[in-house]
């Protein structure tokens, strides 16, 4: 709606222009807001207010004169004058009513897709070999692949990264400690406590000199190719990767194991890279290390930062495999644009090994790489989220957590459904639950993370969202007719139905705007308020009851249906199951 506004405000602009009534070079910024009080139309602009002072003119009489400049459109049933100089358009519910109907047969749900798809590479997830992931793991996983899902919705070419850590230095004591494990136990072990492992095996690196030397000795012949020691290693990345699987799978994230990129592709890049650097004047070296001095980035002492690219004893670093990493993104997997799901405490880090990557000719200035920070997640005590011993929590202690209280708050709730599908629905609820709560809020700020405000069916929560579609779906059970059998023609003559509408057909702009911003609590946002206004209609509007009539239940039923498309549609862009009973 806002856009054909636009459109129309834009045609008058240039003929009141052509007719010499605004001087020529008058480029007023379009600004058009919905209205709160319906009676007074449902958009206006301050436009004859914005250019009367320039044109010389008084605002109301502008006004009148870009009204009656206006374009015929069939989506504005009239337009009028108020208070200081305010145009205020009424959307034609005629118009709206096509729009609804388009909406219910469009597979995007009346969202307009890319006209020009790129390809968007996109880095979440990100978990390190040999432990368990982390909080900020769970934010960048389910953030990031909402707005994946999102993108591929909108068509573009969307390439999942999981830029997995698995190289470095710390795989020679991994490796040793694997091989003390599998020689102690005949069986093939189970590493089912990663972080447990990981923390024995610096035990053994710290406090055993031999075994230290094993280490050490094994990350060169890794890194020199050695079968073994790549056998281990492949050993490692399976198990940890087996057990985030899984946890992708609970969780409904889209992730699989072909979309694992992870640091030890661009290993073998890194020698070449700081080579080219130096051979384009660009690193220097320094006391034996390798270094770019970024003028953008003054140390304390002003001076410009050095960003070593190879230490002293020829290794490299987290910043080195990012630059080959932004290098392969572009040449390699041609991104026109890259969004990294990344805590906001590396934005340094990935500053300057973007900068090194696009002062190398790497990256263009067509390719646009995004930062796609988020805060922390917190405890309810506001302090960073941990066990009570203060230790990691674990992503499987967590869902577990999630399916336990989803369990419960089921069994008090949904006492008609039988067992198989109570623990369907659990299991739909604990899951969105979890996601929603990270979901829903701007992913800049820190989050409190806080069972009883996620698992409820009252607010803006996933159980709520849930709930409101499957009450849709109960609507049309009681009416005994299914969505794709309604026919007959929408008549919006309510306000409530009106209201209702115009909320329906505003996914489309919310949709765009998750894509651009990579902000899926926009999405949110919009799928809470469309179910308030879906429940006030209802409470105006009821379906069921006696003395609606045939036609108006009809009609009614069409808003149902689109409001339960939307729903949906949203939902399954935020990787969130939808439930028809619960
Ligand atoms: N593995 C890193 C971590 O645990 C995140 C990697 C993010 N991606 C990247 N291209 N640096 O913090």
């Amino acid at each position: 709606m806002k856009s054909i506004i636009e459109q129309l405000l834009t045609t008058t602009i240039a003929q009141l222009k052509s007719a010499e009534i605004i001087p020529a070079d008058l480029a007023p910024r379009l600004q058009i807001d919905r209205t709160k009080d319906k009676s007074h139309g449902d958009f206006a602009t301050n436009l004859a207010m914005m250019m009367a002072k320039p044109a010389g003119k008084n605002p109301r009489e502008l006004a009148q004169l870009i009204i009656e400049h206006l374009p015929q459109n069939s989506a504005i049933s009239d337009v009028a004058i108020a208070g200081p100089g305010f145009i205020n358009f009424f959307v034609n519910p005629d118009y709206l009513a096509e729009q609804i109907k388009a909406l219910l047969a469009d597979e995007h749900a009346g969202v307009t897709v890319a006209t020009e798809p790129q390809t968007i590479v996109v880095d979440y997830s990100a978990p390190n070999v040999a432990k368990e992931m982390a909080v900020h793991h769970i934010r960048s996983t389910v953030i990031g692949d909402a707005v994946t899902r999102t993108l591929e919705f909108l068509g573009h070419k969307v390439v999942r990264a999981n830029h997995i850590g698995d190289w470095g230095t710390q795989f020679g004591m991994l490796i040793a400690y694997l091989e003390k494990v599998q020689n102690e136990q005949a069986a093939d072990m189970e590493l089912s406590d990663l972080e447990a492992f990981y923390r024995e095996a610096k035990k053994h690196y710290d406090d055993d000199a031999e075994f230290a030397e094993r280490a050490r000795n094994y990350v060169v012949k890794l890194q020199g190719g050695d079968e073994y020691c790549l056998k281990m290693w492949r050993k490692l990345v399976d198990i940890t990767m087996v057990q985030n699987q899984n946890n992708y799978d609970r969780l409904n994230v889209s992730l699989s194991n072909d979309d694992v990129m992870g640091e030890s592709l661009y290993n073998p890049m890194l020698p070449n890279i700081v080579e080219d650097l130096l051979g384009q004047g660009l690193a220097v070296e320094d006391d034996g290390a390798i270094v770019v001095f970024l003028e953008e980035f003054k140390g304390k002492d002003g001076e410009a930062m050095g960003v070593i690219i190879r230490k002293r004893d020829g290794g490299y670093l987290y910043t080195t495999t990012d630059i080959a990493c932004a290098k392969y993104r572009v040449e390699t997997l041609n991104a026109d644009r890259v969004l990294y799901f990344i805590d906001s405490r590396q934005a340094m880090h990935l500053q300057q090994a973007w900068s090194i990557a696009r002062k190398a000719g790497y990256v263009g200035d067509h390719v646009s790489l995004e930062h796609c920070a988020f805060g922390m997640m917190l405890g309810k005590d506001g302090k960073p989220f941990k066990t009570r011993s203060g230790g990691t929590v674990k992503m499987v202690d967590l869902l577990d957590e999630a399916q336990e209280r989803a369990t419960a708050l089921i069994a008090e709730k949904s006492n008609d459904l039988n067992e198989q599908e109570r623990s369907t629905v659990a299991s739909a609820v604990a899951m969105g639950a979890v996601k929603y709560a990270d979901l829903s809020k701007n992913r800049t700020t820190d989050y409190i993370f806080d069972w009883d405000n996620m698992l409820t069916f009252e607010g803006n929560t996933a159980p709520y969202l849930q709930y409101a579609y499957t009450r849709i779906q109960s609507i049309f059970r009681k009416a005994d007719i299914t969505p794709e059998q309604l026919q007959g023609t929408l008549n919006l003559t309510e306000a409530a139905e009106q209201a209702l509408a115009q909320k329906l057909t505003q996914l489309s702009d919310v949709v765009n705007n998750v894509a651009a911003k990579s902000s899926p609590h926009l999405l949110c946002t919009y799928l809470f308020e469309l179910s308030g206004q879906f429940m006030s209609f209802y409470e105006a509007c009821p379906v069921n009851k006696d003395g609606v009539s045939a036609n108006e239940r009809n009609s009614r039923l069409i808003l149902c249906g689109a409001t339960a498309k939307v729903l949906k549609t949203g939902l399954s862009l935020l990787g969130i199951a939808t439930l028809e009973r619960m």
